[in-house]
């Protein structure tokens, strides 16, 4: 198969960890006999100092014309400690995000047996976790109005969803749960938030669609601490972007290390794989950098994307061999030598 990917390096940590990861699909082409084109554009800090935009169009026009996005990072400390800039670089991200209408964002956290001591939750707990978030990625107080009254004193940030956009994502949530323990968790404020409410209605008026799948309703607030003490009584979650982006944050930590979790935003357009993590400034240009949740994305692209199951299921092999054999970088490194990030992508590509 002739494969198109576009290769959205980013900031940070994002260019050290796509380029091992671009090794360890270059390896399965060859294993598996496909080709793959890498279609290189810029997004965020790096495109702003090249072209004074965040997500130029350039990008967007390789975006729509590719298989898969393989995605790195965004963000630059220059940025976040100053609150006067007007162009960001998480605006590129917003920005591909509602152009590409990628209003799903799934991020799945599961544990690996040789890292479950790694966790900061205590084995008992953690054990046999392996969950999946569906995050709504193109609305809520993300896209809001926002602004300032009464002369710059007063701020705010509009939370706004209409009934179809929660429909189209519980949709993917009820798919999801069907092909797995056929159990959702809708996770909302409805206590509080009128938004949430209309979260609720839809959901409860799509349940008979669907009269297999379990469906429970839970406040985020719980959700959060129920999270930490058992998080292998979940398994499918829907909920809005800003609850989202707070507890897949959270979720992600169960497995032992942020560097390990992959994700999948899709929608209308080409899908895009990313890592959960960010742009890690302190690390870049480091090699330090944990590359196996990009390496783990590029796996979501090869099942979720190309429909190739096999080669996703090699990736992810290669992974729990590298894992077990202590072939990691400095977070998952504990009394054991740390390897460089660019040492784990090389031994990660010879392995596969
Ligand atoms: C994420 C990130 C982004 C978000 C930022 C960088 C805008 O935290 O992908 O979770 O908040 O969605
Ligand atoms: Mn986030």
């Amino acid at each position: 198969m002739h494969i198109k990917i576009a290769l959205l390096a980013g900031d940070g940590i994002g260019p050290e960890v796509i380029a091992q990861a671009v090794k360890v699909c270059d390896a399965i082409a060859v294993k598996f006999k496909h080709t793959i084109e890498w279609k290189s554009a810029l997004i965020g800090a790096v495109a702003i100092d090249e072209t004074g935009e965040p997500y130029p169009d350039e990008t967007h026009q390789i975006c729509l014309n590719t298989d898969a996005i393989l995605f790195g990072a965004i963000g630059h400390p220059k940025y976040d400690n100053n609150p006067n800039a007007t162009i960001r670089p998480e605006q590129g991200l917003l920005k591909m995000r509602k152009k590409l209408g990628l209003f799903a964002n799934v991020r799945p956290t599961f544990t690996f047996p040789s890292l479950i001591d790694k966790s900061p939750l205590k084995r008992e707990r953690i054990e046999g976790t392996d969950l999946v978030f569906l995050r709504e990625l193109t609305g809520g107080i993300y896209f809001g109005k926002k602004g300032r009254t009464d002369e710059g004193e007063t701020a705010y940030d509009h939370c706004v969803y209409s009934r179809e956009e929660v429909k189209r994502l519980a949709k993917k949530g009820f798919e999801l749960a069907m092909t797995r323990s056929k159990k959702l968790c809708c996770v909302d404020k409805a206590n509080v938030l009128e938004t949430s409410r209309l979260w609720r209605e839809t959901v409860q008026n799509m349940e008979k669609d669907y009269p297999e799948v379990q469906v429970s309703y839970e406040f985020v607030d719980a959700v959060a601490m129920r999270l930490v003490q058992w998080p292998s009584s979940y398994d499918v979650l829907i909920t809005e972007n800003l609850f989202g982006d707070i507890l897949t944050d959270e979720a992600s930590v169960i497995s032992g290390s942020m560097g390990l979790m992959p994700s999948a935003s899709v929608g209308t357009h080409t899908s895009l794989y990313e890592p959960i993590h960010g742009s890690y400034p302190q690390a870049t240009g480091k090699n330090i950098a944990n590359p196996l949740a990009t390496v783990l994305s590029a796996a979501m692209l090869f099942e979720d994307a190309l429909g190739l199951t096999e080669e996703a299921t090699a990736i992810r092999t290669v992974v729990n061999k590298s894992l077990a054999a202590g072939i990691v970088t400095e977070d998952l490194a504990e009394n054991t030598k740390a390897y460089g990030t660019n040492e784990v992508g090389d031994w990660l590509a010879k392995n596969v």
